[in-house]
């Protein structure tokens, strides 16, 4: 359930975990469909997935209302990427995001790790305070429409037969 009442504004019992197990997926959807405009209509079999092929996944909980999560992906040393940061409407503003995106670059996995990407479209102010830069040159994206990796060796085993006598 996430809070709908204006809450007090001291949030120093929020407790942060990068305990993936605790993720509850129906207060993570109810929570991206409060807070975004990109993972909205997310149903849960896809939320489970993204959650089970990230680490670290940092949630924030006010006692058993999770008001916060984000998640990364990386390869433990060179790069990696910081997805789906949210803190719950009621208790933005409050220092709150800032510690989830600090938990989740400081997290062991991550730590090491020499540069982090994430995309943004209206938060760059939020980030640049945390030492993230616009990064404008590098960066090119696949909107992806590859058929999966099976298809394409059924295809070629098509192929392939096609061709014998
Ligand atoms: C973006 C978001 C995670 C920020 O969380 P938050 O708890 O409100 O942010 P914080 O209170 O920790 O802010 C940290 C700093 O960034 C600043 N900041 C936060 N949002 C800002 C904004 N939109 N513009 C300018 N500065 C901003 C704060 O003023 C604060 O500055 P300070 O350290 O000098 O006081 C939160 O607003 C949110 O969930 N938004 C909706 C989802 C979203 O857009 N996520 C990001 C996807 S890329």
């Amino acid at each position: 359930m996430i809070a709908t009442e204006r809450k007090p504004m001291n949030f120093s019992h929020v407790k942060f975990s990068a305990d993936k197990s605790k993720i509850d997926l129906v207060q993570l959807q109810q929570l991206y469909k409060n807070t975004t405009f990109w993972a909205r209509s997310r149903s849960l079999e896809e939320i489970e997935i993204a959650i089970n092929n990230s680490n670290p996944v940092v949630s924030a909980w006010d006692n058993n209302i999770m008001i916060g999560c984000a998640r990364a992906t990386s390869d433990g040393i060179y790069r990696a990427a910081i997805w789906d940061v949210v803190i719950d409407p009621n208790y933005q503003g409050f220092g709150l995001g800032r510690k989830l995106v600090e938990t989740v670059i400081t997290h062991p996995l991550l730590n090491r790790v020499e540069r982090i990407y994430l995309t943004t479209t209206n938060q760059q102010k939020f980030y640049e305070k945390i030492g993230f830069k616009e990064n404008s040159t590098t960066t090119m994206v696949l909107y992806n429409n590859y058929p999966a990796s099976h298809d394409l060796v059924n295809q070629s085993q098509k192929e392939e037969i096609s061709v014998i006598p």
